[in-house]
């Protein structure tokens, strides 16, 4: 009973932000994504009879007792879901930097989802393990699928009708997507905590709330014509008005640096110069810019002389779940 699956991370164009089903894990607005193909987890899930607790290993060494009690919370929806009470060895392996803002709870759970099902014999369709994903973290249920993809908020009180589809294939269109390192440190405030908090306590939510169906329809009508830069303004409008509600909660908040604020600058000047790029941020300091392939080394070059950047991944549109041979490693008997 043992199965490896790999997921892609994915980056918000319209941002999933508050959530109305904490237990859940049900949005308050509809998101829009792009899965990437440089970022990704690789996670084995083995059950066996002779486990009596999940054990969890990350990154080749065992997880922090946290972190564990967060998987096994997971993985009891999965025994919950297929009626086998089994516990597994949990052997994960991000190529993602852990909680830069990269988002690996996406690609972490959307993997985990993958081949927790597929060793518990379960044959889910994408659809489902997107429902199941979702309950690990949001984001995640969009990582299921490559390329462009929609994760509809659904307005049921059980989240059957909430879950992720895709919209646009990776190779329809290819965008490219430099993911900016500034700090590779964890992350101050979680985005699970950030966004309850601004939903508990930011005047600025209802705006939010306000126009993000707008947005989302804007940003799939860009997608739909491949209008780059109708699709450049609206994810760019988007993520900075998700990063003004932080400053209107209480405590308020903020997931910007200085080295953030370089980075904007430096995608306002390609654009005066003529170059089409546009930025996005998710809750840490990191910036992805998005432009298209014949910009993508100018654009890199540029943001790689600023001096606070330490590094820039190119990325472009990535493939979906995937399902790999059973690992010869052996976790227990
Ligand atoms: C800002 O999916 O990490 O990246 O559901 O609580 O696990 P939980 O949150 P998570 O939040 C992602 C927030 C975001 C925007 C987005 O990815 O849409």
């Amino acid at each position: 009973m043992e199965a490896t699956a790999r997921a892609y991370t994915n980056i918000a164009l319209i941002k999933y932000w508050g959530k109305r089903d904490e237990q859940l894990f049900l949005p308050m607005n509809s998101s829009l994504s792009i899965t990437l193909d440089q970022f990704y987890t690789t996670t084995s899930v083995q059950f066996c009879t002779c486990l009596s607790a999940d054990i969890f290993i990350l990154n080749g060494q065992l997880a922090s007792e946290q972190e564990t009690v967060k998987i096994s919370r997971f993985m009891s929806l999965l025994r919950d879901l297929s009626g086998k009470k089994l516990y597994a060895v949990i052997d994960s392996t991000n190529k993602v930097p852990t909680a830069a803002g990269f988002a690996s709870s996406a690609s972490g759970y959307a993997a985990l989802a993958a081949a927790g099902t597929k060793a518990l014999g379960m044959d889910s369709d994408d659809q489902t393990l997107s429902k199941i994903a979702r309950q690990g973290s949001g984001s995640a249920c969009r990582s299921i699928y490559g390329g462009y993809v929609e994760w509809q908020k659904g307005d049921k009180e059980d989240g059957t009708d909430s879950y992720a589809h895709q919209i646009l294939e990776a190779q329809d269109w290819n965008l490219s997507i430099l993911s900016v390192l500034l700090v590779p440190e964890p992350k101050e405030v979680l985005s699970r905590e950030g966004m309850k908090r601004t939903v508990e306590t930011s005047p600025f939510y209802a705006g939010w709330l306000d126009t993000v169906e707008v947005d989302l329809n804007t940003a799939k009508s860009a997608l739909q014509q491949r209008d780059f830069e109708m699709l450049g303004n609206v994810l760019e409008g988007n993520a900075l008005k998700m990063h003004a509600t932080t400053l209107g909660a209480n405590p308020p908040f903020m997931y910007w640096t200085s080295a953030t604020l370089d980075v904007m600058q430096q995608v306002k000047e390609l654009r005066a110069t003529g170059i089409q790029a546009y930025f996005t941020i998710d809750a840490g300091p990191n910036v992805k810019v998005l432009c298209q392939p014949k910009d993508e080394q100018i654009v890199q070059e540029k943001l790689k002389d600023i001096p606070a950047v330490q590094d820039v991944y190119l990325c472009h549109p990535g493939p979906g779940i995937t399902y790999l041979p059973q690992s010869k490693k052996k976790n227990c008997c």
